[in-house]
């Protein structure tokens, strides 16, 4: 049978849309990048507990906690880390393995433990052997390949509390099997130090000796961060700082770098479907809805006609391209200019004023005062988490409703 050309081929179609991205891998959770901007304090730190590692091969062997909340860069760091202690070793043919370990994904210390002997081993077998069975032919192995071990084990609260004796038997490793050779040392990461609290008070002591703790990133550092990871990943002229200032800002309160890398790829997702040239502050306010999707419209109903007057006037402001943001005597104008249209006379100053504190208690806008020039000081006024376009045909159907036409 011949086939008659098809009408459309939307792979044609999807193969001509412009292409923001230099390289979209380098933007995955798992890229290690080429610079850590703002953890440098943390990367001399690792070095200096891990130095004696490479002047005094396995004379003893550290355990390292590292701490932090969700996005702050603990696994990249230690991975990043782990890239430079490897690249030391080989300069004075130290041998030195790297290993991490995600302990989410293996869920048991018998997994973790398969999993340390298949990276020597490929066909290791999954079953049959005791976990100290195990544990021995990784010390006689270590051994007789003159190695010593880095182990990390990202996301070590998986496995505490679960009566799994591998941390216990881990830090001990070198207690027993050896008198002179130390061969295992040890990089826990956990987000919360009091999960720690189940362990046996010796094992604890042992991991709680070096602890370091990863603070949350500010506005400023994920702006840099950012900076440089899409310098990297897009074409020069997708991004600006502009959109980068507004993508931290957003994520600032918990100062999650996961979310923020994740608004920039998908921000870059949009503006490619929507064949734009440039990521604008509209494809970020749609990638932030699609990240925090409980932000339904539903609750403008229940708002006052003026109050959703005053939206419609700030949404007209905003939509503009490439328009971050607006101040209160631009929105009065244009308020006081709706209201003509509509026939109704505009609310005082203060009334508008209450009015924009409350739209910024439910979350529809942000009021920031811009402290860089004291004596201008001004309320500048956003909205990052809604869709401009999606609030605006809300707002024009519920008017509609109440016979007000915008
Ligand atoms: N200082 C940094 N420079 C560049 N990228 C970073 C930095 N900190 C975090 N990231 C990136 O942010 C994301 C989250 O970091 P990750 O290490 O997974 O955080 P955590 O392990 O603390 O949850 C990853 O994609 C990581 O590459
Ligand atoms: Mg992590």
């Amino acid at each position: 049978m011949r086939w008659e050309y098809i009408s459309q081929n939307f792979i044609e179609d999807q193969i001509r849309k412009p292409n923001l991205f230099l390289d979209e891998t380098k933007l995955d959770i798992n890229y290690v990048p080429e610079e850590l901007p703002h953890r440098d304090k943390e990367l001399i730190a690792l070095s200096q507990l891990f130095l004696i590692l490479l002047t005094q091969p396995n004379l003893i062997s550290r355990r390292v906690l590292i701490t932090g909340i969700i996005g702050v860069g603990k696994t990249v760091t230690v991975k990043y880390f782990g890239r430079m202690i490897l690249e030391a070793a080989e300069k004075r043919e130290i041998k030195i393995r790297y290993l991490h370990i995600n302990c989410r994904k293996e869920r048991t210390g018998y997994k973790v433990l398969i999993k340390i002997m298949k990276s020597f081993e490929n066909n290791f077998p999954n079953r049959g052997l005791s976990h100290q069975d195990i544990i021995d032919v990784l010390c006689d192995m270590l051994n007789r390949n003159n190695l010593h071990l880095v182990l990390v084990l990202d996301e070590l609260n998986y496995l505490i509390g679960k009566n799994d004796d591998l941390i216990y038997t881990l830090t001990r490793i070198n207690d027993e099997s050896f008198n002179t050779a130390q061969r295992l040392s040890l990089i826990g990461i956990v987000r919360n130090i009091s999960c720690l609290n189940n362990l046996d008070e010796s094992t604890l002591s042992t991991l709680q000796r070096n602890i370091i703790s990863f603070e949350k990133y500010d506005k400023k550092q994920i702006r840099d961060i950012l900076r440089s990871r899409a310098k990297v990943s897009l074409k020069p002229r997708v991004f600006n700082s502009a959109i980068l200032e507004m993508i931290a800002e957003i994520v600032q309160k918990k100062g999650d770098m996961r979310k923020s890398l994740e608004l920039l790829w998908s921000s870059t997702k949009i503006a490619e479907a929507k064949e734009l040239k440039a990521i604008t502050p509209e494809c970020v306010r749609l990638a932030n809805n699609q990240i925090i999707p409980s932000n339904s419209l539903g609750f403008l109903k229940s708002i006052k006609t003026h109050k959703l007057v005053l939206i419609a006037s700030i949404l007209n402001i905003l939509k503009k391209p490439d328009t971050f943001n607006t101040d209160i005597s631009t929105i009065q104008d244009e308020y006081s200019h709706f209201c003509e249209n509509i026939g109704s006379p505009p609310r005082s100053y203060s009334q508008i004023m209450n009015y924009l504190h409350e739209l910024q208690n439910y979350g529809i806008i942000s009021i920031k005062i811009n402290s860089r020039n004291i004596k201008g000081r001004k309320s500048q006024i956003s909205i990052n988490d809604y869709s401009i376009k999606e609030l605006e045909t809300s707002l024009i159907s519920i008017l509609k409703g109440r016979g007000i036409y915008i």
